[in-house]
């Protein structure tokens, strides 16, 4: 069996050089097993031909919104609706400002605006159209609609002769991508039941990126796994989740409010928001305690200087700001320590106001930070909880989660979930 055996894929296709490789992506997600449909925008056409991507998909390409033939086939509305997934690759810049502004001026538009399928992005651009606030605004608003996926960019030498971010994702990472989404929606099932039934949970997931100038950022090793299959673990434990999560490669199931985020600022807007309105508040992002004081609004030129200083300021702590609201969710944080971690933790467990900390060893590289593994210590904080310490020995990042949302399932305090409309 393969794994995208039975799904219905549409791949939308944008102008950009990297069209050329949807014939790639669309052999790929063949061999996977899925059913590929291609519909393509006019300015595609200008980098691959139909006729190609005709020959690998096994299907006839689409092009034009208005095509009586094509119509009296399969029309718009019924491509629409036959997709499990769209995947738009490369998206472009344009194509993201439409899309977001709900424009039907095309044929791929218009399918994103009548399907009732996840939409997944693979961003392709130059680094400076990335980077510019027209569509770091336009991406802030798609990452408020929970039907769009953000795949990529990556960052790397582009065809323009730039280096910076705007690749587009290689095909076999935007099948892997398409592999991993599949799965997620296959084995997470939305309970209506289980020990977080009713509850709303918030989870933090990822790392924080910290802007120096328009090119240069600080930021961390967080690939943001830990958080997200925490928040997969609570979905199935019946919850309701938002994850708010720093730039990261993950996927997040459909049944999963995702809200994307760069900053530790915008990190902690949206954190600050969704904690007023939930029952548990899970910190497992890896959040920049400081950012530069200021961020140059060109790109710094390195000169002669031998040396430079960037002045940091920090950055509000969100669990502990989670921690002081009235009413206060549940709250667990993570500390990730490399010596004296049991110590350390509990000192962060007391100074930031948490109900449970989860000390984190992140001393041996092969777990914790980016790995596939864990290996972790649950701490109560006495006043809420008598339970003694526990340690989850290695295991998957999935099979921790599933572990640490039981023990909060068990830890919280059995009150009724909160009602949202008397806050
Ligand atoms: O994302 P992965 O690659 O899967 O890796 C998982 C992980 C190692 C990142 C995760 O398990 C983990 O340990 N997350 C916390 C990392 C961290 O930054 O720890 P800390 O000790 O610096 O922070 C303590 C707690 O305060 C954390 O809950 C953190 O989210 C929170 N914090 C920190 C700073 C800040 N400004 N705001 C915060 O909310």
């Amino acid at each position: 069996m393969n794994k995208l055996d039975n799904k219905n894929i549409l791949l939308g296709i944008t102008g950009g050089i990297a069209a050329y490789k949807c014939a790639e992506l669309t052999r790929l997600l063949k061999k996977q097993g899925a059913n590929v449909q291609v519909v393509m925008t006019p300015a595609a056409e200008a980098f691959i031909t139909p006729l190609t991507l005709q020959a690998v998909s096994g299907n006839p390409v689409r092009t034009q919104l208005l095509d009586p033939t094509a119509e009296a086939g399969m029309g718009h509305i019924e491509l629409a609706r036959w997709a499990d997934l769209v995947v738009v690759a490369p998206a472009s810049a344009d194509f993201l400002a439409r899309v977001v502004h709900g424009f039907a001026n095309d044929l791929l538009t218009t399918i994103c605006l009548a399907t009732e399928a996840p939409i997944a992005l693979a961003p392709a651009m130059n680094q400076a159209m990335w980077h510019n606030p027209i569509t770091q605004a336009n991406l802030a608003k798609i990452a408020t609609y929970p039907h769009f996926l953000l795949w990529g960019p990556a960052t790397g030498e582009q065809a323009c002769g730039d280096n910076g971010q705007g690749r587009m994702l290689e095909p076999h990472a935007l099948t892997d991508c398409v592999v991993q989404w599949a799965g997620v929606s296959i084995t997470v099932t939305p309970s209506h039941s289980g020990p977080l039934a009713g509850k709303k949970v918030v989870i933090t997931a990822g790392p924080t990126r910290e802007a120096i100038d328009p090119v240069r950022y600080l930021s961390n090793q967080s690939s943001g796994k830990m958080g997200f299959a925490l928040a997969e673990a609570a979905a199935s434990a019946g919850a309701q989740v938002t994850l708010i999560c720093g730039p990261t490669q993950q996927v997040a199931p459909s049944n999963i409010t995702r809200i994307d985020v760069v900053s530790a600022q915008e990190m902690h807007a949206a954190s600050l928001d969704a904690a007023r309105q939930c029952d548990i508040f899970i910190g497992a992002a890896a959040v920049a305690d400081f950012r530069p004081h200021t961020v140059a609004k060109q790109k710094i030129k390195k000169g002669a200087a031998a040396s430079m200083q960037i002045e940091l300021i920090k950055n509000p702590d969100i669990v502990a700001d989670v921690a002081q609201l009235n009413p206060k969710p549940w709250v667990v944080g993570f500390a990730a320590e490399t010596h004296d971690v049991i110590g350390y933790a509990k000192s962060k467990l007391q100074r930031k106001g948490l109900d449970m900390i989860i000390a984190n060893d992140v001393s041996d590289p092969s777990i914790g930070f980016n790995g596939d593994n864990n290996a972790v210590t649950v701490i109560y904080n006495n006043a809420s909880s008598d339970a003694e310490p526990r340690s989850l020995p290695e295991n998957t990042k999935q099979a921790l989660a599933a572990q640490l949302i039981s023990l909060i399932a068990q830890a919280i305090p059995n009150r009724a979930p909160l009602n949202i409309t008397s806050l």
